[in-house]
């Protein structure tokens, strides 16, 4: 019947471009959600300005052995995120595995020097960072597989720097050539644009919020029914119990949280050096402005049934469901505005006035920097000043789906040792906000500042942002008891080398420090436990003893443990006149450091991805280079091969 046809869902995407009428397959390789909002973008675009028949396409859900049965009438684009060192995001590993493989098999057979992929057109854009070595490494490997398999690409292979922070920047310059190109190949004519809602949204007046068919954050229906089950995963969360939640330091301008989560029960493991992520909710606040600002905050609890209006339109959260709820905890209504969005918002500003601003601020590149980007504000922000204040209730609601990306997890460091506690996870985050002069608000990070408020209603606490909890899942139907916050949980190949007795040296200024805590927290236990345990030396730096001095009494409990083979340097940055960071400490125990990689010690890099890790990496090999009498352009090779080899690991964020 057909359920089980639709379980068995087809992977094969040139069945699915026949049977949906499409011309135009738009596959993205995401991690964050932005290649697959640049995708539905282009879907959208393609469409509407070129009458192209498109779908996007997530690159897991397809197989790719029979492209090179794909028709030369139609068009494949690939938007492709590069991810930490040079990898394939998770959706994308198969995909790059088939195209990298040098025995790579069709269904046709035929091999590289056949050409099988000759009737492929494609186009691709790449999102990297420029901070890490491997920049756009994804787009750019994965164009050279395409070529030499025989495809043809149109336009160039674009490339977004997210490191220079000109990633949308570079996307919108990139397109417009590329649909000439487009255009050009294809036969196809620009036509003036006209909005398609990519869902049908219905309100459901016979049915109320309380309803237990109703989503109200539920991930999904076993959580809808009170019956959450395992696997966890990125698609499936863990309400997990908060055991424990503290500051770790509070000055008037920063906080850290340090929070103990249980995994009991849920088949959840992991293990030292995994990553956790955490499914925020958003702030009461921002929830209000955006609905106030769409004119649905009267209605906000009305019950809506969204579904998309083509049979490949993917909606990105499940249904029924209500105004307030789709908003609160599904899209990403903080982030940054896109300049495009706000280009076709334009069209349903309530008057002219509006929306030639609108037209405006979408054309204009350094306006619209000046206007919105450098003042830090979110959509509803934005919508809200340019109206001055008065709603825009003709904006439709498929749109702010479309538009927005869907909410995204965080991921922290677990900075607890799953030796020593492998039922309870530890997190360290600082708690972000960021002001600006000259900006309307302050940016609270949605995570973070979600953190805090649980953290402090499960003391009691004020909040003065109360942050909406009040709603979440764990309120209104009160099927958790007690204080929870929905998690999986991420493996990393940041790991401890498996015989202790080796030596390791570890750089972890601010929460850089987080995985370290747990690599200490380790060895300290290990070493209780009467195994051998090696020298093990940790590079912390921060602004202030006194002040952000993250677990310094925790580290002498450490010492008490490993005696000697415990030597924590301390980086104080703004003690003394002159800023002190950990670089400054690996010079002064520049000898010692590599005395103990030529004993083969690991070296691990936590943090910051912009300056500190990579200024980390530059000086190592000078390190290297003097201790061991050799030029610098050796010392700087000697750095590669220990990164090929394991021995320099990094586990960063920018
Ligand atoms: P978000 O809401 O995501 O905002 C983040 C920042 O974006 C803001 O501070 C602001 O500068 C900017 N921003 C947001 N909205 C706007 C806007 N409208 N306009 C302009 N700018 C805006 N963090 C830790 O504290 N500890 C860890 O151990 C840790 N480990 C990590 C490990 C990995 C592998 C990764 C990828 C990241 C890690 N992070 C860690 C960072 C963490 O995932 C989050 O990015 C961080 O906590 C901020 O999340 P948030 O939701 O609070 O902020
Ligand atoms: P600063 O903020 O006083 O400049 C944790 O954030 C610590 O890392 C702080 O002491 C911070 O110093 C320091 N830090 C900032 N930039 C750094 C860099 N490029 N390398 C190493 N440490 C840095």
């Amino acid at each position: 019947g057909n359920g089980a046809a639709k379980a068995q869902k087809s992977r094969n995407i040139i069945e699915k471009l026949e049977e949906s009428d499409k011309n135009c397959v738009v596959f993205y390789g995401s991690q964050t959600g932005t290649a697959e909002d640049y995708a539905s973008r282009l879907a959208k675009e393609g469409s509407s300005r070129f009458g192209l028949k498109t779908m996007v396409a997530d690159l897991e859900d397809y197989e790719y052995e029979n492209l090179d049965k794909f028709p030369d009438d139609k068009l494949a684009v690939f938007v492709l995120a590069t991810y930490g060192e040079g990898e394939p995001t998770d959706n994308a590993v198969e995909f790059y595995e088939f195209f990298g493989s040098e025995d790579i098999n069709f269904s046709e057979g035929g091999g590289i020097d056949d050409k099988p992929l000759s009737n492929l057109k494609y186009v691709a854009f790449g999102l990297g960072n420029n901070t890490y070595e491997h920049y756009n490494s994804m787009v750019r490997n994965v164009d050279k597989y395409l070529t030499r398999l025989g495809a043809t690409r149109l336009g160039a292979a674009g490339e977004g720097d997210d490191g220079a922070g000109t990633m949308e920047e570079d996307f919108l310059a990139w397109k417009e050539p590329m649909w000439q190109a487009v255009c050009e190949s294809m036969g196809l004519e620009e036509r003036e644009a006209v909005y398609e809602a990519v869902f049908e949204i219905t309100e459901k007046p016979d049915l109320s919020a309380e309803d237990d068919t109703v989503y109200l954050g539920e991930p999904n229906k076993n959580h809808l029914e009170g019956t959450q089950r395992g696997p966890y995963n990125a698609n499936n969360p863990f309400i997990a119990p908060i055991l424990e939640s503290k500051e770790v330091f509070t000055t008037p301008d920063r906080n850290c949280l340090h929070m103990e989560i249980g995994i009991e029960g849920s088949n959840l493991s992991y293990t030292t050096g995994d990553h956790i992520a955490v499914w925020p909710t958003n702030a009461g606040k921002e929830v209000d402005r955006f609905l106030t600002v769409l004119g649905l905050a009267p209605k906000r609890h009305t019950v809506i049934a969204v579904k998309g209006l083509d049979s490949t339109a993917k909606v990105p959260f499940p249904s029924p469901t209500t105004y307030d709820a789709a908003v609160r905890y599904h899209m990403e209504i903080c982030a940054p505005v896109s300049r495009q969005n706000v280009s076709t918002i334009a069209q349903f500003a309530a008057n002219d006035e509006i929306k030639a601003e609108m037209v405006k601020l979408g054309n204009d590149k350094d306006y619209f920097h000046e206007q919105v980007t450098d003042r830090n504000l979110n959509l509803a922000q934005l919508l809200e000043i340019v109206s001055k204040g008065e709603p825009w209730p003709k904006i439709p609601f498929s749109l702010m789906i479309e538009s927005l990306l869907k909410i995204q997890p965080r991921y922290y460091s677990i900075s607890s040792s799953s030796y020593v506690q492998k039922d309870k996870i530890a997190i360290t985050a600082v708690v972000e906000s960021t002001e600006k002069p000259g900006a309307p608000h302050i940016v609270k990070g949605v995570t973070t500042n979600y953190l805090l408020a649980l953290k402090q209603k499960q003391h009691g606490e004020p909040n003065p942002d109360p942050h909406g909890l009040e709603y979440s899942i764990t309120g209104p139907r009160n099927k958790y008891d007690g204080i929870h916050v929905p998690v999986h949980v991420r493996h990393s190949n940041f790991k401890l080398p498996s015989d202790p007795s080796k030596p390791i040296i570890m750089v972890g200024p601010g929460t850089g420090v987080a995985p370290f805590r747990a690599f200490v927290q380790e060895r300290a236990a290990q070493a209780k436990a009467g195994q051998t345990v090696g020298k093990t030396v940790l590079f912390f730096g921060c602004r202030k003893a006194s002040e952000d001095f993250l677990y310094e009494k925790e580290w002498e409990e450490y010492k008490e443990a490993l005696g000697d083979n415990f030597v924590l340097h301390t980086a104080f940055s703004r003690d003394g006149p002159q800023k002190v960071y950990v670089q400054h400490r690996m010079e002064e125990y520049g000898e010692e450091l590599n005395k103990l990689l030529e004993q083969k010690a690991y070296f691990y890099v936590c943090g910051d991805a912009a300056h500190m890790a990579r200024e980390v990496n530059t000086l190592l090999g000078k390190i290297i280079a003097k201790y061991r009498d050799v030029p610098e352009s050796k010392g700087e090779s000697i750095v590669k091969a220990m990164r090929a080899s394991n021995q320099y690991q990094e586990d960063v964020w920018s």
